[in-house]
């Protein structure tokens, strides 16, 4: 099997496991269940879930444990979209070549679809927290919730709201990236390490490989909102400009950003095949990343 069929085959599985711990859409009131299976089967990358699932295995643990943990952060991934296309937030119309959130199910149903999916996730892992009895998952759980929230995404978030048609400075930009972005890539790593049973020196080494590809996937993030299409990407380009944002494509040109992104999965890839023949998955899937075009 190439990389993209086995990527493909892991997305599968994901997606099968999705479906078994989100509720049913026939349930009352079916709204809010049809609205977060929207957003969740939109056609995402599944990128952290695999993570997580990945990590897991690197570790030598049972990926089948893992998958309540690795539905669960894309369960928080997707409530962090929805909620990020909102009129507040972004206002953007497209996601993933579909309609947003709002646009379809008004902007009250997007809020509380992505609440839902947010206290769903907490749900589905604590209930696995609660049947395993063994504080690694609740370790797993915690990485998670830090990756996350205020101490992660939210804080992210925030310092990019209140930057938005700012002069921001590199390092205000690189907040705004390893929170927003590389703090639930890292949650995902450390999640899945978590499970798999790494130790103490493993599980730094993954956050700081963690912690550079997140950064690097938004950089690259960031030059796509400059150089790809509508159609390859699935929602309008220059975004960012609309939104008056600063970016690494602003900041290096896509160039120089382009070479940073390298230079930074090169650094995440040292770590990774340093630690053995067991992270050459997350590797391929690292270099995946930087040739993505969505
Ligand atoms: C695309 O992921 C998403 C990012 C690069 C992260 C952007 C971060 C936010 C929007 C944070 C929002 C936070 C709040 C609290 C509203 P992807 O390319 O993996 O998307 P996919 O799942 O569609 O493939
Ligand atoms: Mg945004």
């Amino acid at each position: 099997m190439d990389f993209k069929e086995e990527l493909n085959a892991k997305v599968k599985i994901v997606d099968e496991y999705m479906e078994k711990f989100l509720p049913p859409a026939e349930k009352y009131p079916s709204v809010i269940f049809e609205a977060m299976r929207y957003s969740v089967f939109a056609g995402g990358k599944r990128l952290r879930p695999i993570m997580v699932m990945e990590a897991c295995k690197a570790f030598g643990g049972d990926v089948e444990k893992a998958m309540p943990f690795a539905c669960a952060i894309e369960m928080i991934h997707t409530y962090s979209l929805i909620h990020d296309d909102l009129p507040a937030l972004d206002n953007d119309d497209y996601r993933r070549g579909r309609l947003t959130s709002h646009k379809v199910f008004g902007e009250n149903m997007a809020i509380l679809a992505g609440d839902a999916l947010l206290h769903h996730a907490f749900e589905t892992m604590a209930e696995a927290c609660v049947k395993e009895n063994d504080l690694k998952y609740t370790r797993a759980m915690l990485a998670i919730a830090r990756g996350a929230g205020v101490n992660g995404m939210v804080a992210g978030q925030v310092v990019d709201v209140i930057s938005e048609g700012k002069q921001i400075d590199k390092d205000t930009l690189d907040y705004i990236h390893k929170n927003k972005t590389a703090a639930m890539i890292i949650g995902a790593l450390k999640a899945g390490a978590e499970i798999g049973g790494a130790g103490e020196e493993e599980i730094k080494k993954i956050e700081r490989a963690g912690e550079l590809i997140g950064v690097a996937f938004q950089i690259q993030d960031d030059i796509l909102d400059v150089t790809s299409t509508l159609e390859e990407l699935g929602k309008p380009i220059n975004s960012d400009e609309k939104n008056h944002k600063v970016t690494y494509a602003t900041m290096y040109g896509v160039e120089g950003a382009s070479k940073i992104v390298e230079d930074m999965s090169n650094e995440a890839l040292d770590i990774l095949n340093g630690m053995g023949e067991r992270m050459s998955f997350l590797s391929r899937l690292t270099e995946y990343l930087i040739k993505r075009k969505n």
